[in-house]
């Protein structure tokens, strides 16, 4: 294929990824924005397959046939585990990164070394550091949430590890320097190894004092690192396309930090070096306070009496996969002419749009899906809020308790409704590990129990099969 047919399609790609991310906006939308994102890839190798001085297939066709082999069961996952299965794409993508790094700086280190310009050696240094440490700092993520058990779910700590981390890390970047300027040799290879060294060092390291509960922030932000790695890797290849994808890549996957940090109200900081998460085993193990309990033929009559009825799902609820039998109730309360609007906090679950996705499995419409600033005005006339399998995004200590490493967050005013009925299946805080002041109000009854029993029992209450 002529060059100048190969930059043609590769900029056709380059545009079908950015409608590709804008369609993604939208739920009406998004299918077009996969089926466009798709697309570009599948151009991208065609047109690299065709491109002059590929000499051997058999290394394309192979890794092709071992993505397939990895990606199709990594696709089949259930909802609930696509943060973790992100991550792991990430951790692909950037060994991807630091392997081709990698590669081209030993098929170029000649005593002639023409190619390994000061520049072309500063993007290889950026590449490999940036590709290996997203490589284990992804995989440690998808641990994290994965709940793998040698992978401590809180935060770890030790003395100096602020120190260490950064010491790592100014240590592989020094060594980048020196390969700038002398990049070939044996001290320079010994360097090149040792970099690779620390970089899958600190991308542990960098993910063991961040709790579970940050990790989907952790995972976007090591998303924009590989995007940047695929930058470094653009130039070094000098390939326009993965410069264009990989700046998409890094600058979305920034913007999304930015977005989840501001839903928090955390900075990026208190992310990476907060070590959020810790406090909890102090702060649950206070004092006893007492939580009123309500049975199911109770709460179904609170329910059938409203006229407005908030629903607050959060992570119990897609863990439990309860929403089938959400809809059921949904449908219930509908029946009865009660307005049921969805309550959605930005963060509730385990990644951005966790709760639209899983409500839209159960074919919710997406007209009752109200986002928390929207909703918020109209909690006071709402007669019953119902939390399911939601914690921190209700927990009220967010709005005044500065002890609270929740504190300042934004949170759907569950307290501000008529009265509250909580399913969860014990008293355990949630994951930012602390007591939730909403539990505790007059106001609120309890309903202990798995979310999709829990909810399956109401339904069977209110259609009058619940044998009471
Ligand atoms: P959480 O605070 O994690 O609470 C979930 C609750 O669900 C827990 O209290 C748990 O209590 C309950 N639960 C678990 N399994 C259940 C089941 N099978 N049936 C019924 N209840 C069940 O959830 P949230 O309110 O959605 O908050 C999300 C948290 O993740 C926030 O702290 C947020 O900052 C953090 N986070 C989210 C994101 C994104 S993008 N979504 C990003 C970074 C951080 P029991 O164990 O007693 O059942």
């Amino acid at each position: 294929m002529p060059l100048a047919l190969v930059q043609i399609v590769y900029l056709v790609a380059a545009v079908l990824f950015i409608f590709s991310l804008y369609w993604m906006n939208d739920p009406k939308t998004a299918r077009r924005g996969v089926v466009a994102g798709a697309s570009a890839m599948g151009l991208a190798i065609l047109a690299t397959w065709f491109q002059e001085g590929v000499g051997n297939y058999v290394w394309i066709i192979v890794p092709i046939i071992l993505g397939f082999a990895v990606g199709v069961p990594l696709s089949l996952v259930p909802l609930t585990a696509v943060p973790q299965r992100t991550a792991i794409s990430h951790a692909f993508g950037g060994l991807a990164a630091g392997l081709v790094g990698t590669a081209e700086y030993f098929m170029h280190a000649t005593p002639e070394h023409e190619k390994l310009t000061p520049f072309c050696m500063f993007a290889l240094v950026v590449e490999i550091i940036l590709g290996f440490l997203t490589f284990t700092g992804s995989l440690m993520a998808a641990g994290k949430l994965q709940e793998v058990k040698w992978i401590p779910q809180r935060p770890v700590t030790y003395p100096f590890q602020n120190a260490t981390n950064v010491g790592l890390l100014a240590l592989a970047c020094l060594l980048g320097l020196y390969l700038i300027f002398q990049p070939v040799g044996i001290f320079p290879t010994l360097a090149m190894i040792l970099i690779v060294l620390l970089a899958l060092a600190f991308g542990v390291l960098l993910v063991i004092p961040i709790g579970g509960a940050d990790m989907p922030t952790v995972i976007s932000i090591l998303n924009a690192y590989a995007g940047l790695s695929a930058v470094a890797m653009g130039f070094v290849l000098n390939n326009k396309l993965l410069i264009v994808a990989g700046a998409l890549d890094g600058s979305s996957g920034l913007i999304l930090s930015i977005i989840m940090c501001r839903a928090m109200n955390r900075s990026f900081t208190n992310v990476l070096f907060g070590a959020f998460g810790q406090v909890q085993a102090t702060a649950a193990g206070g004092e006893q306070k007492s939580y009123k309990s309500e049975s199911i033929e109770g709460a179904a009559q609170i329910l059938e009496q409203a006229n407005l009825v908030a629903i607050i799902p959060g992570y119990g609820m897609a863990v439990a996969a309860a929403q089938h039998r959400v809809r059921e109730l949904y449908d219930q309360l509908k029946k009865r002419g009660i307005t049921v609007k969805f309550a959605i906090h930005p963060v509730a679950g385990r990644m951005p749009g966790h709760m639209n996705v899983v409500l839209a499995e159960a074919d919710i419409p997406y007209t009752d899906l109200v986002e928390m600033d929207e909703i918020n005005p109209d909690m006071p006339q709402c007669d019953v809020a119902l939390v399911i399998g939601a914690n921190d995004t209700v927990n009220p200590a967010a709005r005044h308790d500065k002890a609270t490493p929740i504190f300042g967050m934004p949170i759907i005013a569950a307290d501000k409704a008529k009265i509250v009925l909580a399913i969860k299946r014990s008293k355990n805080p949630g994951f930012a590990g602390i007591d939730n002041e909403l539990y505790f109000l007059d106001r609120t009854f309890m309903l202990f129990g798995d979310a999709k029993a829990v909810v399956g029992d109401l339904v069977k209450e209110l259609s009058g099969e619940g044998g009471h």
